[in-house]
């Protein structure tokens, strides 16, 4: 049996950072508000940088990082919904950034929050054995914000993580993706020039997104049977919601990771930056188990394990 492996990953964060009091001069607003609802202190806007440029900036340091060469990947894959242009896509921007091998398939899913983690998957059933690719998530969703909408427009930022994979004799993974159409819970209209913001209904999103992050960890660890994981890396919606199935799961603080303190809501970016803090902290590593889920817009749902 085979399986995909994370060998080793990257990451891109724009420079500017944004804290919860700068949001003050288009919303009323508070950093106590944001804190205590979401847990979100800063996050970072692009401010000149493209999306294709974020993804590629985490592309190429997993690259370098895994000590890969760009003309041995045999796929590459981003997760957004935030990118530049209609076609190209952000994925042939990278390939031609980093002079990515034009014999492979090179193309973007939109599965919203869910993106990366439906990406790995397919990059699993896509990749032959022995074989390297580029799974990466990346949005610039500041792009799309109603800066005259306080209950959206302070939940999200901009950034773009990315992962080296490889498909290895041995691997384990296991995953679980689903979806159910639906625009009324959480919507961005992108192209609809009458429509292009973010509109969302918190409570119902609250209520959709903890239970698929609560079933999505049960069914991982059934399917993997495996209880005794690592580390939890799930999409870093809102403080609130990781510690309400954190809770419930009983799964103790120091192995569910949360970075959105400092990065807000970066939608398909936030697990694979994630994963490359974590990397980079040394708390994941080879033989390590993982268990990651991604749950969002669509509304898409989506969960994995991994034997690093
Ligand atoms: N600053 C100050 N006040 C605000 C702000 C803000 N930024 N935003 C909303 N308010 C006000 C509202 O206007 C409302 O005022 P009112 O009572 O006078 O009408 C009051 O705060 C309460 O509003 P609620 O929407 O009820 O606030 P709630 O406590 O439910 O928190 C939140 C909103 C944080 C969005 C919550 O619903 C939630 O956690 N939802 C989960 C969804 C989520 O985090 N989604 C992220 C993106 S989706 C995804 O990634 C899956």
């Amino acid at each position: 049996m085979s399986g995909l492996k994370i060998i080793a990953t990257g990451r891109k964060i724009p420079q500017k950072c944004v804290t919860n009091d700068d949001l003050k001069q288009y919303v009323e607003t508070s950093d106590e508000w944001i804190r205590s609802r979401t847990g979100i202190v800063t996050r970072h806007y692009a401010s000149g940088e493209k999306t294709w440029q974020l993804a590629a900036g985490a592309a190429k340091s997993a690259l370098e990082k895994g000590g890969v060469n760009a003309a041995d990947i045999s796929l590459c894959i981003t997760a957004t919904i935030t990118g530049d242009y209609a076609t190209p896509s952000v994925s042939c921007m990278v390939q031609r950034e980093l002079g990515l091998p034009e014999n492979i398939p090179v193309f973007d899913i939109n599965a919203a929050c869910s993106g990366f983690i439906y990406a790995l998957s397919v990059a699993d059933r896509m990749l032959e054995e022995g074989s390297w690719g580029l799974v990466i998530g990346c949005e610039r969703l500041s792009k799309i914000l109603d800066f005259t909408d306080r209950s959206t427009c302070v939940l999200f930022g901009d950034g773009a993580g990315a992962a080296l994979v490889k498909k290895e004799v041995g691997g384990e993974f296991y995953f679980s993706l689903g979806a159910s159409g639906n625009k009324e819970a959480l919507y961005a209209g992108g192209i609809n020039e009458e429509e292009s913001f973010v509109h969302m209904n918190g409570a119902e999103v609250f209520r959709f997104a903890t239970g698929a992050m609560e079933k999505g960890i049960l069914e991982m660890q059934e399917k993997s049977r495996n209880s005794d994981v690592d580390m939890y890396v799930c999409h870093q919606a809102n403080a609130r919601i990781i510690a309400h199935v954190r809770k419930k799961l009983k799964i103790p603080q120091e192995k569910l990771y949360m970075n959105l303190q400092r990065y807000g809501n970066t939608s398909g970016a936030s697990i694979p930056i994630a994963l490359d803090e974590l990397f980079e902290e040394g708390k994941i590593g080879k033989g390590k188990k993982i268990i990651a889920v991604g749950f969002g817009g669509g509304l898409t749902w989506g969960s994995c394990f991994m034997r690093l």
